[in-house]
């Protein structure tokens, strides 16, 4: 790790590096410095005496669990929170930062955590949201506009049209559209919160070659990540936070990760993997699909997906941005609606038939999304709200009330389980931080207690010492029985993780690799990358020889008949649209989501909160 940092090169302090922007002296201190600086919300201290300092041309680290401060802190720097103490100085002269406007003209740009982008514009409209280039008529200059954001596009590796509506862009080229949206800007320095916790490990190193040019070019970087091999490859520096407060800061080439990890949470931490090499648990095939087929608008096509996961079983699917992974889950899920999804699917044994997310959560499925701001929680209402969302059933008593006692005390239980960092089971979820959004949906799926679980990157944005804990309770939930689909982007957390791991390359099965009796699924990570990058070829690695040979062709059904009617021979399913509720019928959120391209999300339950 250190030779490869030695190779990047260290950042010149001291503002050094010539720009593109003129720099002041080397005498005229760090890009920026915030001192002292405290923040409350109601009911919550989340920050206090933290301190932040960037010099030209460096890349710094901000570290720290889930609920840290983080995002407040970058959000004060922002213009967002203007109501703080402390101070904060831009080249050594003090500023007050009063709006996101006054953050911008200091050279200032952002890349939320929680992405910006209005769903209904283009992509190059939102890069160029109130700043539009105009024609010497005074209209706005589409062809610029598209020129120069395709160039900015390019640039990250995104083969996204400059036309395309951000709603039907995925949640990783969302998250490349706000990178580019912030290159637009003429940044001095630009804090990147989590801009990596949708991307796959290619288009990780294309930002950070972004991010190295900027750096060379004098531009300061403030980094939030949860992934720790990354900041080990990209930081200069690191500064950690813990409840609000700081805790130290190190030059990244003097620490390493467990000293990082101690001083995040205050203890060491060795295992993050629990799910050990001990003989797992052969238990009866949950879910069968052959020929898996499906044509998503705006999503990647599947073509003649077979794969199987039994009860107790942990399947993981790896593949690059666009390989089809969410989009398997999704139409599993009955995202997309039956018209859309070709193949068969057995669920315990049963034939199943994709339908809606609402018909999916009856037969004992339950989706962690991945975008959980659109598609899996409703922010402006509460924790025991969404938590309850998909269970509400359980609870229910004659004339349609809802034993609210019951319903309280398993949503207690779940988020102490998980222990979710809230002021209480009433404060609204979009108060919390996002690793704790990200707890609120899996207490939400955990409520459902589904036999088959599928799980879209579940530990996007949790802190180390929190997914430690999510892969305990996902090897929990699979030694009960349940059955588990989890999609992830980071391979080490794969092989940590399942039985078997599948690969996908645009849309088909390009490898299958088993467990290895002593390490997790004989695979390492180039092999993984190899078929994910295999368009044809099938790459297999088996612990012995036991591999199912996955099929790489056309599936045994016309993948999308939009005409085709709901399975009219299922009769546990009336498909009920006047189901009696006494909460407005957001059980399927997910019904009307569009992360892989459907193209309707108007009715989506905070989805116009983006
Ligand atoms: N708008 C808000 N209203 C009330 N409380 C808030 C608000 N924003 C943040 N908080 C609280 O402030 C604390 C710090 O949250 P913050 O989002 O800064 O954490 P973070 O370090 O970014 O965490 P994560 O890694 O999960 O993103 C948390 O306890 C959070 O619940
Ligand atoms: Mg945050």
């Amino acid at each position: 790790m250190t030779a490869r940092r030695a190779a990047t090169g260290r950042a010149v302090e001291g503002g050094a590096a010539t720009g593109r922007r003129t720099r002041p002296g080397p005498h005229a201190g760090p890009l920026l410095a915030m001192r002292a600086i405290a923040k409350s919300f109601p009911g919550v201290r989340a920050l206090r005496g933290a301190r932040l300092t960037v010099h030209a041309g460096e890349v710094v680290a901000l570290l720290g669990e889930n609920g840290a401060g983080k995002s407040t802190l970058m959000s004060i720097l922002a213009g967002v929170h203007t109501d703080y103490e402390g101070t904060i100085e831009c080249d050594g002269v003090p500023v007050t930062i009063h709006s996101p406007k006054a953050a911008q003209a200091l050279g200032i740009g952002m890349i939320h955590q929680e992405l910006n982008l209005v769903p209904e514009l283009t992509a190059a409209e939102n890069i160029f949201l109130g700043r539009e280039p105009r024609t010497p008529r005074g209209t706005v200059d589409y062809r610029a506009m598209d020129r120069r954001a395709a160039e900015l596009l390019t640039r990250l590796g995104l083969e996204v049209p400059p036309r395309r509506p951000v709603k039907h862009c995925r949640i990783a080229e969302q998250q490349l559209i706000e990178v580019a949206k912030a290159l637009n800007l003429d940044v001095r320095l630009l804090v990147m919160d989590e801009p990596t916790s949708a991307l796959a490990d290619a288009e990780v190193r294309r930002l950070f070659e972004v991010i190295r040019d900027l750096t060379a070019d004098g531009v300061g970087v403030v980094y939030i990540s949860h992934r720790l091999e990354e900041l080990e490859e990209i930081a200069d520096s690191v500064t950690v936070l813990r409840d609000g407060e700081y805790v130290g800061e190190r030059a990244m080439a003097d620490t390493d990760r467990s000293e990082l990890v101690r001083l995040m949470v205050g203890r060491t931490m060795d295992e993050l993997y629990p799910r050990g090499g001990e003989q797992r648990s052969e238990g009866p095939v949950r879910l069968e699909v052959s020929g898996l087929s499906c044509v998503p608008e705006g999503g990647s096509r599947l073509h003649g997906i077979d794969l199987s996961v039994r009860a107790g079983e942990i399947v993981g699917l790896a593949g690059l941005m666009g390989a089809g992974r969410s989009e398997v889950l999704q139409a599993l899920f009955g995202a997309y609606g039956a018209g859309r999804v070709g193949g068969s699917v057995t669920l315990d044994g049963q034939p199943y038939r994709p339908r809606s997310p609402k018909h999916a959560l009856r037969k004992g499925m339950a989706l962690v999304a991945e975008d959980r701001k659109a598609q899996s929680l409703v922010l402006a209402n509460t924790v025991r709200f969404n938590t309850s969302l998909a269970s509400l059933d359980r609870y229910r008593r004659p004339w349609h009330t809802v034993d609210r006692r019951r319903e309280r005390e398993a949503v207690a239980e779940q988020v102490d389980g998980l222990r979710v960092k809230a002021p209480s089971l009433n404060a609204n979820v979009d108060t919390l931080s996002g690793g704790n959004q990200q707890k609120v949906v899996l207490a939400k799926c955990l409520l459902a207690r589904p036999s088959l679980l599928l799980m879209d990157e579940p530990t996007r944005g949790i802190d180390v010492g929190a997914k430690a804990e999510i892969h305990e309770l996902m090897d929990r939930l699979a030694r009960q029985g349940t059955g588990i689909l989890a999609v992830s982007s980071e391979l080490p957390e794969l092989i940590g993780m399942c039985d078997r791991v599948l690969v996908l390359c645009e849309g088909r099965l390009t490898g299958e690799f088993h467990r290895d009796a002593a390490n997790g699924p004989r695979a390492e990570q180039e092999a993984l990358l190899t078929a994910a990058m295999a368009r044809e070829d099938v790459v297999t690695g088996t612990g012995g020889g036991d591999a199912a040979e996955p099929t790489a062709g056309d599936g045994t059904t016309d993948p999308a008949d939009p005409t085709d009617p709901a399975d009219p021979t299922d009769p546990a399913d009336p498909t009920d649209p006047t189901d009696p509720d006494d909460r407005p019928d957001t059980t399927d959120t997910t019904d009307t989501t569009d992360t892989a391209g459907t193209d309707d999300d108007a009715g989506t339950p905070g989805g116009d909160h983006r």
